[in-house]
């Protein structure tokens, strides 16, 4: 969704706002623009395409100099992407610049308003009604900027971030949010605004984090002032120091983010455990478990709310913890929670799930939760995030940055904290044996190693995938606790290759999909020795029967299926319930090597966004 960089202080602005911008091009966008204060006015280069466009256009126009800036990339929503819907917007005036994450809801009735004021616009977009409603407030009420942008957000309806400058006060950046992040970069007389901190990292570790709800008053030489947008009350900013460093929102090496992130799953798993798994004590310890531990034994269920990949992996807790710890579990896509009034009781624990903490729908469907009284933890990658903090208690996976739009890491560091919570609760409630308690402990210590010594298989998956670059569609059967595995593995294809893929339990391929199957039909099935392998492998043979190309995800030394399949991928032996931790990988990499070969750009495929932050 939409960036938001912003700059003042005493370096150049504009290569500060375009790497920034660089930073953010992970968010998924489709034009891009900047605004910098040079002498007395306020130059605006915007157009369609990508940053590196928006970079030759700046030089083309020379929108190169001053030290207070905004810059923004664009995921439309309100009117196609072109130049002129690209932001910035400036107001009637030329006075009032805005860039803006989000949308305004009721942007058609205050644009007839404000048409029958005299107001002109130039774009289709909600966003620069809004710069003409804070203008026309600005004069109407005889008031300064920050006044004016706050009486202005009080008329509104929707979701916001935006930095406001003002041709005739170059030392002020306002900013404000409603539901879309906003940071504050606060460093040795100089201020960033942005909507995460990756394009301020490398001048300062100190942010301040809006709440929602609030605006900054951002002024060289003085402290950033916060006030509510709808009480006027000050706020005592928080400013938090930052562990992000610029190493890890870098490639290190690798051609893409994405495989970064995915060799980085070892880690990333092992960072996720640290401190919480003590495998050789027979203990799991998580403050937010362990500070709610009677909501958990109390649950007569467990709503589990995500999107996308995260919704996958709460899939597989639905198997872990109905197997662990006996609670049943509904999964729930929250776009669908949040809209039809659901049935919550007293006594039903929500779990959130999200890798960013920001995307809209789950946002909505916590608050809905929330109302409705029940307790929420919320299961978060990114630190301070909105779903972080509005929800009752939680637990941060410490996967590290994900910027490759196709979540990977989140994926199995999410699917890891679930499975410790689940054993934790096995373990309080004795629903588990002893003795398998402690065996799923030491297995899960040592998943980190198995997917290192897996991504071996690299270069095997990099051969299969030139086998199959070319398919149009692809089917991904798996059962039990890969069923959601299966999802995932085709939900990867479709985003990064644009291949059609769909997932499907194995058993269910037979009412439907087995229609689709010829010469020209891959399918992947996850057919790991334990979890119902002898009728997987009916399946496989009933594929086979039909001319399917067979990739069989297998358990190390399996001949079986090496015997019926096409190609095989082997993963370490590791128990039933493990399995998504291992056989997701292949998957990944399958995904990745075929998006590439398919000249897709693998880290900002089309249409999508990293953190959907509008509905
Ligand atoms: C977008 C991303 C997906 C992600 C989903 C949910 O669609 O492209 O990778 O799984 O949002 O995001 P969240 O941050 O809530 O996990």
């Amino acid at each position: 969704m939409c960036g938001i960089v912003g700059y003042i202080g005493f370096r150049e602005a504009y290569p500060i706002i375009i790497k920034g911008l660089q930073r953010l091009e992970y968010r998924g966008y489709d034009s891009a623009g900047i605004a910098l204060y040079d002498d007395g006015q306020i130059k605006i280069s915007k157009t369609k395409g990508k940053v590196s466009d928006l970079k030759e256009r700046a030089t083309k126009e020379n929108t190169k100099n001053g030290s207070l800036g905004i810059g923004h990339t664009r995921w439309a929503t309100h009117g196609v992407p072109n130049d002129i819907n690209s932001h910035p917007h400036v107001s009637n005036s030329g006075d009032l610049v805005i860039i803006h994450n989000g949308i305004i809801e009721n942007y058609a009735t205050i644009k007839e308003e404000l048409i029958n004021r005299g107001y002109t616009f130039q774009s289709d977009t909600d966003t620069e009604v809004l710069i003409n409603l804070i203008e026309d407030v600005k004069k109407q009420e005889g008031v300064k900027l920050g006044k004016a942008v706050q009486i202005a957000l009080t008329q509104v309806v929707g979701a916001y971030a935006i930095a406001v400058i003002d041709r005739s006060k170059p030392d002020e950046i306002v900013a404000a949010r409603l539901g879309s992040p906003l940071a504050i970069g606060v460093g040795e007389e100089e201020f960033f605004v942005a909507s995460d901190a990756s394009p301020f990292i490398e001048y300062t570790n100190n942010a301040i984090y809006l709440e929602d709800g609030e605006m900054g008053i951002i002024r060289l030489g003085k402290k950033v002032k916060i006030r509510k947008i709808n009480d006027d009350s000050l706020v005592d900013p928080y400013v938090q120091e930052l562990q992000l460093s610029l190493e890890q929102i870098g490639k290190g090496g690798y051609d893409h983010f994405m495989l970064k992130e995915i060799y980085e799953q070892p880690k990333a798993i092992i960072d996720t455990y640290r401190g919480r798994l003590l495998a050789d004590q027979g203990i799991i310890k998580m403050s937010g478990i362990e500070d709610n531990i009677e909501k958990f034994l109390n649950a007569n269920r467990i709503i589990v709310i995500a999107c996308g990949t995260s919704w996958h992996a709460g899939l597989v807790s639905e198997y872990i913890f109905e197997e662990f710890s006996r609670i049943p579990v509904e999964v729930e896509y929250a776009s669908e929670f949040r809209y039809r009034n659901p049935v919550i009781y007293e006594n039903d624990v929500v779990i959130a799930i999200s890798q960013s903490g920001e995307t809209a729908d789950t946002l909505a469907a916590i608050k809905l939760a929330k109302e409705k009284g029940a307790f929420v933890f919320g299961v978060c990658n990114v630190v301070g995030s909105s779903i972080a903090r509005e929800t009752h208690a939680g637990a941060y996976t410490h996967a590290g940055p994900e910027i490759g739009v196709a979540s990977t890491k989140a994926f199995t560091t999410q699917i890891t904290i679930l499975t410790l919570i689940a054993l934790r609760l096995a373990k309080a409630k004795g629903t588990m044996s002893h003795s398998d308690y402690h065996y799923h402990l030491q297995e899960l210590e040592l998943i980190p190693g198995k997917i290192e010594q897996s991504l071996d298989f690299n270069k095997h998956i990099k051969d299969i995938s030139v086998r199959y670059q070319n398919a149009s569609n692809f089917l991904y059967l798996g059962r039990g606790f890969n069923f959601p595995v299966a999802l995932e593995g085709a939900l990867k294809l479709k985003e990064i290759s644009y291949i059609h893929a769909e997932g499907y339990p194995a058993a269910e391929m037979k009412h439907g999909p087995i229609a689709l199957i010829d010469e020209q039909m891959p399918v992947v099935v996850i057919a790991t020795k334990k979890g119902h392998y002898d009728k997987v492998v009916s399946n496989i043979q009933e594929i086979k029967s039909r001319k399917g190309k067979i990739i069989g995800i297998v358990t190390e030394g399996d001949e079986i299926v090496k015997g019926i399949a096409d190609y095989v991928i082997e993963v370490p032996e590791t128990l039933e319930s493990l399995t998504p931790l291992l056989t997701t990988i292949p998957l990944q990499l399958l995904s990745y090597h075929i998006a590439v070969m398919r000249g897709c750009n693998v880290d900002q495929p089309r249409n999508l966004a990293k953190s959907v932050t509008v509905e």
